[in-house]
């Protein structure tokens, strides 16, 4: 059961971690970008050790195997049925949100995305110089919500092509059926392509929920949809750098292909043999994620809800939550947990700012720890004012 504890620590300073390298040795706990602390399942650490045993590290391509699993889990936990002839194998999921950019539209083209949005949605477009269209998501009683009304407003002869993330980063939404529909009906009204993001989707905390693939609902759909999923969320690898797209329709898989050509590398070694072991094996060591998540993110709803100034909607996916920290500092909130010793992400990356991103796949008494400060931080704030 070793596998499964996620309480034991692992020091993660001096191994070339983004998330814990930008402190340094200040006293800030890294609660920003969006990997975890836990070390990955034992059959990916085995894996890997069987690849490094090898000691040949040549040029490599997806194997067979890798393909197989990944259709057949595909086909097992979300009911899709995909070819692995439409599968494309990527070395990460931003380059697959620019490659989806360059393929679907031209200079000049718009590009739509619903914010607030993990920051690449932002720049993917402005790389290749394309308009980026930004449309807020609606922040409703008990949910943050599409504004569809909104966003059909916002469609111009020019928008070709809508980036869209599934399970919501850094909302935590898991859109349902009702909601797709009506999202794929818009876009195929106004001949939009939709690039689906999907690297959380083996990230849904309430039970009550599932991850539906957007391409999956109809075959309109699936035609008009450039899926993008990984393991790297999932299984807490994503430095491994392995990702892949579906794209059933032949003519857009053919773009995406030509987009890529000289400057997507191939995807390394590693990332094929930890992503097989991983979709193949790792399945009980994520069972047991998901629940340890789902304490963390009660703790995190319950103290954040009793801050003062503080406000977020509960979490229905993945390990981050998305905090309205305006009353603070409608601007940059963010500076004012570091402060206090929190390492936050800042909304205004994320087009949104006054709120603050707080990454809650960590061990509890670090978690415990950081609300604490939160909350001796927002106290004190409310008494000087
Ligand atoms: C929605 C979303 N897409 C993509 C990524 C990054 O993917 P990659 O590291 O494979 O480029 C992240 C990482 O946080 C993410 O949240």
């Amino acid at each position: 059961m070793k596998d499964f504890n996620f309480d034991t620590p692992v020091d993660r300073c001096n191994t070339a971690s983004l998330k814990w390298d930008r402190y340094g040795n200040r006293d800030i706990i890294p609660l920003w970008v969006a990997d975890m602390d836990f070390r990955s399942p034992t059959a990916v650490i085995e894996a890997l050790g069987r690849r490094v045993e090898h000691s040949v590290f040549g040029y490599c391509v997806a194997p067979k195997s890798l393909n197989e699993v990944v259709v057949e889990m595909l086909g097992r936990r979300y009911g899709w049925q995909v070819d692995p002839e439409h599968l494309v194998w990527l070395p990460g999921l931003v380059c697959g949100l620019n490659v989806a950019c360059r393929s679907v539209a031209a200079e000049h083209d718009d590009v739509m995305t619903m914010v607030p949005i993990y920051p690449p949605f932002l720049t993917a477009p402005v790389n290749s110089k394309q308009e980026l269209v930004t449309v807020p998501l609606k922040d409703g009683k008990e949910k943050w919500e599409i504004d569809f009304v909104l966003l059909e407003q916002s469609i111009t002869k020019k928008t070709r092509l809508l980036l869209f993330c599934n399970p919501q980063n850094p909302v935590g939404r898991v859109f349902n059926h009702e909601e797709l529909v009506e999202l794929v009906s818009i876009c195929s009204k106004h001949d939009i392509i939709i690039c689906s993001d999907e690297i959380h989707c083996d990230l849904i905390l309430d039970a009550d929920k599932k991850h539906i693939p957007t391409a999956s609902i109809s075959q309109e759909a699936a035609a008009r949809t450039i899926t993008l999923m990984a393991p790297s969320k999932t299984f807490n690898i994503p430095g491994l750098g392995c990702s892949f797209a579906v794209i059933s329709n032949r003519d857009l898989r053919n773009k995406f292909l030509q987009a890529m050509q000289g400057i997507v590398p191939y995807v390394n070694i590693f990332g094929f043999t930890a992503t097989e072991a991983a979709y193949r094996d790792g399945w009980d060591w994520h069972a047991a994620l998901l629940e340890y998540l789902r304490g963390n993110s009660k703790l995190v709803e319950k103290e954040i809800g009793s801050m003062e100034g503080l406000f977020m909607h509960h979490v229905e996916a993945t390990y981050l939550a998305w905090i309205d920290a305006s009353s603070i500092d409608p601007l940059l909130p963010a500076r004012y947990f570091e402060k206090a010793g929190v390492g936050l992400s800042e909304g205004s990356d994320f087009g949104f700012p006054g709120f603050v991103r707080l990454n809650f796949g960590c061990r509890r008494v670090l978690l415990r720890e950081a609300l604490q400060r939160m909350k001796k931080m927002t106290k004190s704030k409310s008494i000087s004012e």
